[in-house]
């Protein structure tokens, strides 16, 4: 699959997924196997692109695939001014966050408040286009609401605009992440438009990848949720997409293996106190996705040392391969 002129190894995607989707976690995905991890959301206002937390988003390094940087914003001259620093700093491809259902994302007519009004989400993406020479993606929500679902009219418009390709996420905005995600939005957007569209919602499992694939016939899948806790996922569901076995679930080994590959590549990216900290959410989804393993995490989110979390994570892991 190409998106523009860049070519993707994959049809799965990861998500964008703010406080997740950093530097070692898509290396941890893509060090598995075949995908294409994005990265978190950047705003694009100019007094928090500079910001410490936005350089961090917007790092690359070697393994982590496509360098796609997602933008969020609502204002086209800094939209515009953020794509050019973000190109400049090499991203790949941008993509353009139209599905941010926060408060107070959308109180400032970001996210996905920018669908209920299609003039200015329209400006925003030829505001992006325009400066830039790399592709530009678009990431929608089914609409605002119920009674206006408008991801079809404002897909059909950003391709006319030049958009290389719309991911779309089976809810609206006032859905939240509560309900299912539906596909037959995707599946008409798919249907008339001749870019790429990816399938995003509740596909977190490789049959659920293709009965949506099948369902929608989108060029490929967006996987969120599904790989938090679980970096295998992306990569089985390549697999299967190419026709190969699923690989299946991993023998504890390999989660111990990869769970502490992950732990140092944060360690070394966010530093040992803070990384820390952070890595605690990632260790939560871990534990909860491994059988048995529940009770370990109350004790081990307690621990300060990274030493002591590693040899514990070591003796529950062996105990269980055994
Ligand atoms: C913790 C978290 C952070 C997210 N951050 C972003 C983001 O930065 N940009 C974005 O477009 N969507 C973001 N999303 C939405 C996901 O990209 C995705 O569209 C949504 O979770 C639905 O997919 P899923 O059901 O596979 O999780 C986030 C979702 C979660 C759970």
């Amino acid at each position: 699959m190409w998106i523009g002129s860049a070519e993707v190894g994959s049809q799965v995607f990861t998500a964008p997924m703010a406080g997740f989707s950093d530097l070692p976690f898509r290396q941890t995905v893509l060090s598995l196997g075949n995908c294409c991890p994005e990265g978190e959301m950047v705003s694009a206002n100019p007094g928090l692109l500079g910001s410490e937390e936005s350089q961090l988003r917007v790092s690359f390094g070697e393994g982590a695939g496509l360098r796609i940087v997602q933008l969020l914003g609502a204002n086209p001259a800094w939209m515009a001014r953020a794509a050019r620093f973000v190109e400049g700093l090499g991203a790949q491809v941008i993509d353009i966050n139209m599905g941010c259902p926060a408060k107070k994302v959308c109180r400032t007519e970001c996210g996905a408040a920018l669908m209920k009004n299609e003039e200015l989400a329209l400006q925003v993406i030829r505001a992006v286009r325009e400066v830039v020479r790399v592709p530009v993606t678009l990431k929608l929500r089914t609409g605002w609401d119920e009674d206006h679902k408008n991801a079809l009219d404002i897909a059909q418009r950003a391709e006319q605009l030049g958009v290389s390709l719309i991911t779309v996420h089976g809810r609206t905005r006032m859905q939240g992440y509560a309900g299912r995600a539906e596909y037959d939005t995707v599946k008409r957007i798919k249907r008339s438009l001749s870019i790429p569209v990816i399938a995003n919602g509740d596909i977190d499992s490789v049959d659920k990848a293709l009965r949506v694939m099948d369902y929608t016939a989108a060029d490929g899948v967006m996987v969120g949720r599904g790989c938090l806790g679980d970096p295998w996922l992306p990569a089985r569901m390549s697999a299967v997409f190419w026709g190969s076995a699923d690989p299946g679930q991993p023998s504890p080994g390999e989660r111990l293996r990869v769970i502490l590959g992950h732990m140092d590549r944060h360690l070394r990216f966010y530093g040992e106190r803070l990384g820390l900290r952070t890595f605690r959410k990632h260790l939560l989804w871990y534990l909860r996705r491994t059988e048995g393993a529940a009770p370990l995490a109350p004790p081990l989110l307690a621990l300060s040392d990274p030493g002591t979390v590693k040899e514990k994570l070591t003796e529950f892991f062996e105990k269980a391969e055994m």
